[in-house]
């Protein structure tokens, strides 16, 4: 499983790094960015959580 923020979405909430630090990280201006070519297995379930949690729906899971 890959994921990916749209930075053109994102307006900085955090929820993701909040729910899945393992998987998003926040840039200087604290936008999210997923820090992995791949999703782990282990953290699929809260890359699915944090994705249904960003209120701009920016993360895309493919
Ligand atoms: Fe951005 Fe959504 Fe995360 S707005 S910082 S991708 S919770």
């Amino acid at each position: 499983m890959k994921a990916e923020v749209d930075a053109n979405l994102c307006q900085g909430h955090a929820r993701c790094w909040d729910i899945c630090p393992e998987v998003f990280e926040l840039d200087e201006e604290g936008h999210g960015f997923v820090s992995v070519p791949e999703v782990p297995a282990q953290f699929e379930a809260k890359t699915r959580e944090a994705a249904d949690n960003c209120p701009e729906r920016a993360i895309q899971i493919f």
